[in-house]
């Protein structure tokens, strides 16, 4: 068997680059580690910048998103009992983001792909990238007790942070990037109102707190917890007693609470490995970079490396143009860092550190009131969030 590109992970950006490609007449063929059942039942986060929903539309798989996401056009940060606005739209002259959980927009993908006819394998084992640095690359795989080949022009690795495609390039031609945070986020989705029309971010001195939604009826919030916490330990009682004292008064006075749906606890963490090619293999989204959600980047990060790389293979196969492909790693990177800047200056901002030293919460303290003093300083804020130009 032998496929143009092949790819690894059927998450984001493995489906949305499979539809893109196969759109412009490029042959792909999707591996994915789980069933479908199991891909769709992680709940993720869910704020769409621009560039996303258009690659989304691109796709004609944006009619869901278009008519039940919610366009939002700023968002608050509260703190010291009171809730600041951050007006998006006015700061950036007229951008916004989309309010459209990942769930519902890998569902969508997956129907996109199922419409045209789109080549994925789920429950593929032990997937295996090989001969990487040659022109005529491969990938095996197990589907059952079938051993399985299929021969590429190139393979995607789109396979998430523990996936294979990045394990598969050798140590010594990888640098890797990392800051792993003092705190996890304790997440609770929960079938009520949503306690505000705009997301919350909260900073608190008991620590970080964060009010989302799904839909007018779905909530989502996050507490920040120390990583030795387990579920175990929040009872739905105790999170929404927690949650409500890292609110303003009347927030939190205002909050519906109900049974949690689902309830986990997420590590919050920085990574990126360079280079994101190696001979024919190109890695995109979580496997070569993750961001803290604090900013809402990892979604959108991911989007970003899937538009140049398909814009590069596009020139690729229709033009014999090079040049997208030669450049993708710092091109995608150079945006990839911007992000990651960005979620990091936004964790440090909100979040309560255990081991600050007094300096260090004041110096934080003196952020938080310069971005509130300055237009300037939200207008850069405000212009990260929506996503920078591709
Ligand atoms: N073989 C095949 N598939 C694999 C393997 C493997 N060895 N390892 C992992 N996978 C699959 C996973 O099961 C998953 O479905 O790859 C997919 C990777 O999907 P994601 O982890 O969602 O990563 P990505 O598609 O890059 O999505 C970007 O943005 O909001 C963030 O972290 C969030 O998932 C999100 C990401
Ligand atoms: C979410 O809704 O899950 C969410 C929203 C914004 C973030 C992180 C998570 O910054």
């Amino acid at each position: 068997m032998k496929v143009q590109v092949g790819i690894i992970g059927g998450g984001p950006s493995g489906l949305l680059l499979a539809q893109l490609l196969n759109l412009q007449g490029v042959e792909t063929l999707v591996l994915e580690k789980h069933s479908r059942e199991h891909v769709l039942s992680r709940i993720r986060a869910g704020v769409l910048e621009h560039g996303f929903a258009e690659l989304m539309r691109e796709v004609q798989c944006g009619d869901r998103m278009d008519k039940e996401g919610e366009i939002h056009d700023g968002f608050f940060i509260a703190h010291d009992g009171i809730c600041n606005r951050i007006d998006l739209k006015g700061l950036t002259g007229g951008n916004s983001v989309i309010v459209y959980g990942q769930t519902e927009l890998t569902r969508d993908l997956y129907e996109g792909l199922d419409r045209m006819d789109g080549n994925v394998v789920h429950n593929a084992k032990d997937v295996q990238p090989h001969d990487i640095e040659s022109s005529q690359p491969y990938l095996t795989w197990r589907e059952g007790d079938k051993a399985k080949r299929v021969d590429c022009d190139y393979i995607i690795g789109a396979d998430g942070f523990h996936g294979v495609s990045r394990k598969s390039i050798p140590k010594e031609k990888l640098r890797e990037f990392e800051r792993v945070y003092p705190f996890g986020w304790l997440g609770v989705l929960s079938q009520t109102k949503p306690v505000s029309s705009e997301l919350i971010y909260a900073k608190h001195e008991r620590g970080f707190a964060l009010c989302s939604l799904r839909s007018q009826v779905l909530s989502r919030y996050y507490i920040q917890v120390p990583l030795s916490d387990t579920i175990e330990d929040w009872s739905d009682e105790a999170f929404w007693s927690e949650l409500k004292k890292r609110l303003p008064s009347d927030v939190s006075q205002s909050l519906t609470t109900g049974p949690s749906l689902e309830k986990s606890i997420a590590s919050l963490r920085s990574f990126v490995a360079e280079p994101m090619r190696y001979g024919n293999l190109f890695l995109a989204g979580d496997a070569a970079h993750i961001v803290p959600p604090t900013g809402a980047r990892g979604l959108n990060s991911a989007a970003s490396d899937i538009y140049y790389l398909y814009h590069a293979m596009v020139d690729h196969y229709q033009k014999s143009d090079d040049s997208g492909l030669m450049n993708y790693s710092e091109t995608a990177l150079a945006r990839i860092w911007k992000a990651q800047r960005f979620s990091w200056w936004m964790t440090t901002l909100l979040h309560r550190f255990p081991d600050n030293i007094p300096y260090d919460d004041r110096l934080q303290r003196t952020d938080l009131e310069y971005l509130l003093s300055s237009k300037l300083a939200q207008a850069s804020l405000a212009e990260n969030y929506v996503g920078l130009p591709f």
